[in-house]
């Protein structure tokens, strides 16, 4: 099996050298976790250093803030976007959830949601025929789930990643989550793998740990490890344990 090096110092060692080409993987966390900084990180040092053409599929931040905000860590964005070695795409929910009200009088909600995301898988093949694109980031999955009807949801979710699959892209999606402790979401039960970032309220301080929470057909680490986010990025310690802090913690639970 091919496997496709992340970019992320530490990962791969955890993983048996990178994800399994054209699987999907779900990259999980609380707001501030760093996810889209991974799925950027990937897609990145997937082009400077591997040559992998890459898009991302931006539903949250625009194009401009992001490529700002990855100058922090040294990512010249821009003029990888100007030689289309990443392209960057923005899908705006907003639209999206528009588009489900005018529909929604004449073909229901259901079937009107379908026709949505079909639009945005056209455009996200469409955009992946054009550049080549080995590697795909959409950021984040949670701004699909604009319905109220939780069946819907459900049934967007299983219908995008389906879809997804067949791109011939090793993919990362990201997904928020508000605590460790509650309902595990439908992604994470259809995706390959699903790696969780973790944050720890240790006394004062924010402890980052990461967990690959399931990884189909790989012998993976099952213990977390201490990841930072650099001027550099990510970077994981998978020699490292986050186990001994429990004693320091006034509060060891998930932000
Ligand atoms: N240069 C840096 N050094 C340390 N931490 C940083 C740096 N740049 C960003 N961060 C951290 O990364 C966080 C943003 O990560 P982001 O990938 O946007 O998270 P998410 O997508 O999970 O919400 C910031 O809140 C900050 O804590
Ligand atoms: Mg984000």
């Amino acid at each position: 099996m091919t496997r496709v090096p992340t970019g992320i110092p530490g990962l791969d060692e955890m993983i048996e050298g990178g994800f399994i080409e054209d699987d999907v993987i779900l990259v999980t966390g609380c707001p501030g976790a760093g996810k889209s900084t991974f799925g950027i990180q990937y897609l990145y040092k997937g082009a400077v250093d591997y040559n992998d053409p890459g898009l991302y599929v931006t539903l949250e931040e625009s194009p401009a803030r992001i490529m700002r905000n990855m100058w922090r860590h040294g990512w010249d964005l821009e003029r990888l976007t100007k030689e289309d070695k990443i392209r960057i795409i923005r899908a705006n929910p907003i639209v999206y959830s528009r588009y489900i009200k005018e529909s929604q009088d004449n073909i229901g909600t259901a079937s009107a949601e379908i026709a949505t995301i079909e639009h945005l898988l056209k455009e996200i093949y469409r955009n992946v025929k054009e550049t080549g694109a080995k590697r795909l980031f959409i950021d984040s999955i949670t701004s699909l789930k604009i319905s109220s009807d939780p069946v819907n949801v459900r049934h967007v979710i299983l219908e995008f990643i389906k879809n997804i699959e067949n791109m011939d892209c090793t993919t990362l999606i990201t997904s928020e989550i508000s605590d460790n402790c509650g309902e595990f979401n439908v992604e994470e039960y259809l995706c390959e793998g699903v790696i969780r970032l973790h944050m720890f309220r240790v006394g004062g301080n924010r402890v980052r740990a990461l967990e690959i929470l399931k990884m189909r057909g790989v012998k993976h680490k099952e213990s977390i490890h201490p990841y930072t986010i650099t001027d550099g990025g990510i970077v994981v310690y998978p020699s490292e344990s986050v186990i001994g802090h429990e004693n320091d913690a006034m509060d060891f639970t998930t932000l």
